[in-house]
């Protein structure tokens, strides 16, 4: 008897050694440590370079890195002029998506140069999604920086003006915890696509068009739209009333692998309730509490990684849909990384399927008589 497995569920497609994710106990590893020991030690960049080489980067190893990443931090002047020419409705992952497809036509590289195009397609794709959001609005192009970490280098593009610190290091431990994990959907797109021998920025494509969906890394759009839509603490219970009447998904909220909690959640809520609290406005995350408690009590789910990211994002002052491109940008170092392995064990992805059609034998009629 054929074995199915919807959604691949319990299928172990390949071996990794850059990160695993244990739901039932809720842990994060990335190349053997926790993600507990990582987030607030470690920036971004020694991330990527744990993730790319599978070890912490040593300072003159980061050095080496940082200058490479902001060696690479600039546009072709097509992809700026193709961003110019963009309607200013598009959705921001449909820009990174295209601009990311673009940049492979300008591949000055030949050949075997991978881990130079990891770099440089890490070091554009944030930039990407903010000149987008700068020209929607129809402001200026911030001239780029050297001397900005990733996190506050997309602070700035975003806002024309240098981040605080304080929002800088927010940003930064958000990518850290969304660099990577394990088999996921989108990780698994750009595994496929790379594994055809095709090319990285076609397997990056792949990825963020897997990404953008509200069931992946969309969710965390999904959760301000509710918290808007909810507007006040009193209707939370109410609301999630209507949504279970309904069989609607909660967004934010359940995981394939999690049987407990996301271990990246804690890291986001605390500072998603220092955030609100500067701002003066905790009503989010009173309401995003009350929504965690009834959907533990209730349906026995734990809030995901994108339940509290959103409320920091929207505190920092990020515009919506700007939420799942930030996701995209930290997890393009796990994409490329991922992508790097694949290419140096390869085989291609080809499952089966299992037959659920006519029984075979139908005989063609001509045209006139179908
Ligand atoms: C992430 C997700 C796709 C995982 O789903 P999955 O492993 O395919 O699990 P299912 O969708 O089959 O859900 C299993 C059960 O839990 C329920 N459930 C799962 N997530 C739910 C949610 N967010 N809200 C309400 N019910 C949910 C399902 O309705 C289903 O109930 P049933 O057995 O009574 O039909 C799912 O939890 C979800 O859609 N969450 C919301 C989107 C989200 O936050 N995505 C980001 C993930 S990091």
């Amino acid at each position: 008897m054929t074995l199915v497995a919807k959604g691949l569920e319990g299928i172990v497609a390949n071996s990794t050694s850059i990160s695993d994710v244990r739901g039932d106990i809720g842990q994060l590893i990335y190349a053997g440590y926790d993600i507990n020991e990582l987030a607030g030690k470690v920036s971004f960049e020694e991330i990527i370079h744990l993730l790319w080489h599978g070890e912490l980067p040593t300072q003159s190893e980061l050095d080496a890195l940082t200058a490479k990443l902001r060696a690479e931090r600039s546009l072709p002047s097509e992809i700026v002029s193709f961003l110019k020419t963009v309607p200013h409705t598009s959705c921001p992952m449909d820009v990174i998506r295209t601009g990311v497809s673009m940049l492979g036509l300008f591949d000055s590289n030949k050949g075997d140069a991978n881990y130079d195009r990891a770099v440089s397609i890490t070091a554009k794709i944030g930039i990407i999604a903010a000149y987008f959001h700068r020209l929607r609005q129809g402001k200026d192009l911030p001239v780029i920086r050297k001397d900005l970490s990733e996190a506050g280098h997309f602070l700035y593009l975003i806002n024309g003006e240098a981040p605080t610190k304080e929002a800088t290091d927010t940003l930064d431990i958000a990518y850290v915890l969304h660099a990577d994990h394990g088999m996921n959907a989108s990780t698994f797109s750009a595994r496929v696509t790379e594994a055809t021998l095709s090319d990285v920025f076609s397997a990056i494509t792949s990825a963020i068009g897997t990404l953008k969906g509200p069931l992946h890394g969309g969710a965390n759009e999904g959760v301000i739209h509710m918290l808007q839509e909810i507007g006040s603490e009193d209707r939370v219970d109410s609301w999630l009333e209507e949504q279970f009447a309904k069989k609607a998904k909660i967004m934010g909220i359940g995981h394939r692998v999690y049987k407990v909690l996301d271990p990246r959640a804690p890291h986001l809520r605390n500072m998603a309730i220092k955030l609100t609290q500067q701002l003066g406005e905790p009503k989010w995350i009173r309401m995003s509490e009350r929504i965690a408690e009834v959907m533990r009590e209730r349906k026995h789910l734990n809030a995901n990684v994108d339940f509290y990211s959103a409320t920091v994002y929207y505190s920092l002052g990020i515009p919506t849909d700007l939420f799942t491109p930030i996701f995209a940008i930290s997890r393009t170092a796990g994409w490329t990384a991922h992508v790097l392995e694949q290419l140096a064990d390869n085989r291609l992805y080809r499952p089966l399927s299992e037959y659920t059609g006519p029984a075979v034998g139908k005989t063609v009629k001509p045209i006139s008589e179908r």
